[in-house]
C-alpha cells in the first residue's frame, strides 16, 4: 500500500450516510479488506447493493489441475437444527459440517454421557453451548457449564462429558488444530488482561479440584492424527492428589462479553473473543448501536478477501438477516462480497439497539462443506440477497 487516494463522493466518516449527488439515493458501501478487518483496506460507494450477484453457468477459466473441483461458490445456510440423528454421547453425536487445514466445525445435542474418558491429541476444542449444560470431568477437577457458556478443553487433557439429562442439549463445536487462546491485544506486559479488555479474568471458570475420583471407569478413547484409538486402565485415571500450572480447561459466558459501542459501526474484529492459527472467534451480544446521527447501523456490505465466514445464530433478532433461526449457522466465502438483507442497510439509520446475539468465525483457508451440511442447506438463501422489489434486477 502507497499513500492513501480519494475519488468522488464520500461522507465525512465511514459507515454515515451518503445520498448520490445525481439521484439523492442512499449509497451502498462496499468495504474491501485484508487480514480480516486488521490490514489495509478501502471503502467503496455503490449506487446499487454490491451483494447481488447470482450464480450462472458462465464459468469458463484456465484448466485447472486435476482434482481441484471447487464446491459451487456461494453464500450458504446450514439449519443445524435440522440435523437428524445427533443424540447419544457427546463422543458419538458429533456432526462435522465445515473444516479446512485448520479446524473442524461440528454441531451435537447429546443426550447421554460419555461411557469413557477421552483425550484428544489432535487439538484444542472450544465448544459453544446454544441450549443445555452439564459437567466437564476432567483430570484436573470437574468444571459446570451451562446454556451461553464457551467451554475450553486443551488438546491433551484427559475428561469425558456429562450433559444435564433433564435438559435438551444443542452445543457446537470447534476443533483448532492450533492452540486456542485470548486475542494477544487483550494482555499487557505481564500477561494480565487489560482494564480495557472486553472480559475480566473473573468471567473465566476453571475446575474444582476435590482430589482423587473413581468412577468405576476404565476406558479411555484417543484422537490422533484424525483416528480413534482405544485403551485400558487397570486403575481410575482421575487418581490426581494436586495440581497446579496455567493448562487447564475454562468455561466463559458469552453474556459476560463487554461489547464495544461506537459513533460508527466498528468491525467485527472488535468483538474478538477467542483466537487460533488460522481463525478468529468473535461474539455478537446485546448491545446500544452505533450513535452517530447519519450512522448505518446495519454491518456494512464488504469483501473480506482473505476470510471464510461463518456465524451461529444463538437467539434474538439479527438486524441484518432474515429467514435466520436459532441453530443456523451461514457460511459467506471470500471471493464475493455480502452484506444485509433487502431493506436492513436502510432501515438501521440513526441507531438503536440489537439484541442479536451470536458466535461467529473468520476463518483464514477455504472451508469445505460435508455431506452432512448439504443435507440440511437452504437453497434459497443465495438468491435472498437479492431485492425483489428494487431496481437492481441481474441483467
Ligand atoms: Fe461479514
Amino acid at each position: 500500500m502507497l499513500e492513501r487516494r480519494s475519488f468522488g463522493e464520500l461522507p465525512a466518516k465511514p459507515h454515515t450516510a451518503l445520498h448520490c449527488k445525481s439521484t439523492g439515493a442512499l449509497a451502498y458501501e462496499e468495504c474491501i479488506t485484508r487480514a480480516g478487518f486488521d490490514g489495509p483496506y478501502s471503502i467503496a460507494y455503490h449506487e446499487r447493493r454490491p451483494h447481488e450477484a447470482e450464480p450462472s453457468d458462465e464459468a469458463r477459466g484456465w484448466e485447472l489441475l486435476s482434482g481441484q473441483t471447487p464446491r459451487a461458490l456461494g453464500r450458504q445456510h446450514f439449519r443445524s437444527f435440522d440435523q437428524p440423528e445427533r443424540g447419544g454421547p457427546p463422543l458419538t453425536a458429533r456432526v462435522p459440517l465445515l473444516e479446512n487445514e485448520d479446524l473442524v466445525i461440528s454441531v451435537l445435542a447429546p443426550d447421554a454421557e460419555d461411557p469413557c474418558y477421552f483425550v484428544n491429541a489432535d487439538g484444542d476444542q472450544l465448544l459453544f453451548i446454544r441450549e443445555g449444560g452439564g459437567l466437564l470431568r476432567t483430570l484436573l477437577g470437574d468444571l459446570p457449564f451451562r446454556a451461553n457458556d464457551y467451554v475450553c478443553v486443551p488438546r491433551g487433557l484427559l475428561h469425558r462429558f456429562l450433559p444435564t439429562a433433564e435438559l435438551r442439549q444443542e452445543w457446537l463445536v470447534i476443533e483448532s488444530f492450533g492452540p486456542i487462546a485470548i486475542p494477544r491485544q487483550y494482555r499487557n506486559e505481564v500477561g494480565q488482561l487489560r482494564m480495557d479488555a472486553p472480559y475480566s479474568h473473573r468471567d473465566f471458570r476453571a475446575p474444582v479440584f476435590s482430589g482423587p475420583c473413581d468412577e468405576g471407569i476404565r476406558k479411555l478413547l484417543v484422537k490422533r492424527g484424525g483416528a480413534f484409538f482405544g485403551f485400558r486402565y487397570a486403575h481410575s485415571p482421575l487418581d490426581l492428589v494436586g495440581w497446579d500450572g496455567c493448562y487447564y480447561p475454562v468455561a466463559f459466558s458469552i453474556l459476560d462479553f463487554q461489547a464495544k459501542v461506537s459513533m460508527v459501526h466498528l468491525p467485527p474484529t472488535e468483538h474478538a473473543t477467542f483466537a487460533f492459527p488460522g481463525a478468529l472467534v468473535c461474539s455478537f451480544v446485546p448491545r446500544p448501536l452505533d450513535y452517530h446521527a447519519q450512522a448505518i447501523a446495519c454491518p456494512y456490505p464488504h469483501s473480506s478477501v482473505d476470510i471464510d465466514e461463518v456465524i451461529y445464530y444463538v437467539r434474538g433478532n439479527f438486524t441484518s438477516r432474515k429467514g435466520i433461526s436459532p441453530g443456523s449457522i451461514s457460511l459467506h466465502p471470500a471471493g464475493i462480497p455480502h452484506g444485509p438483507h433487502p431493506g436492513a442497510y436502510e432501515a438501521s439509520l440513526g441507531g438503536g439497539r440489537t439484541e442479536e446475539l451470536a458466535v461467529m468465525l473468520d476463518c483464514a483457508r477455504p472451508l469445505r462443506v460435508t455431506s452432512a451440511a448439504l443435507a440440511i442447506d437452504d437453497p434459497s438463501y443465495h438468491h435472498s440477497f437479492v431485492d425483489p422489489g428494487g431496481s437492481h434486477s441481474i441483467g
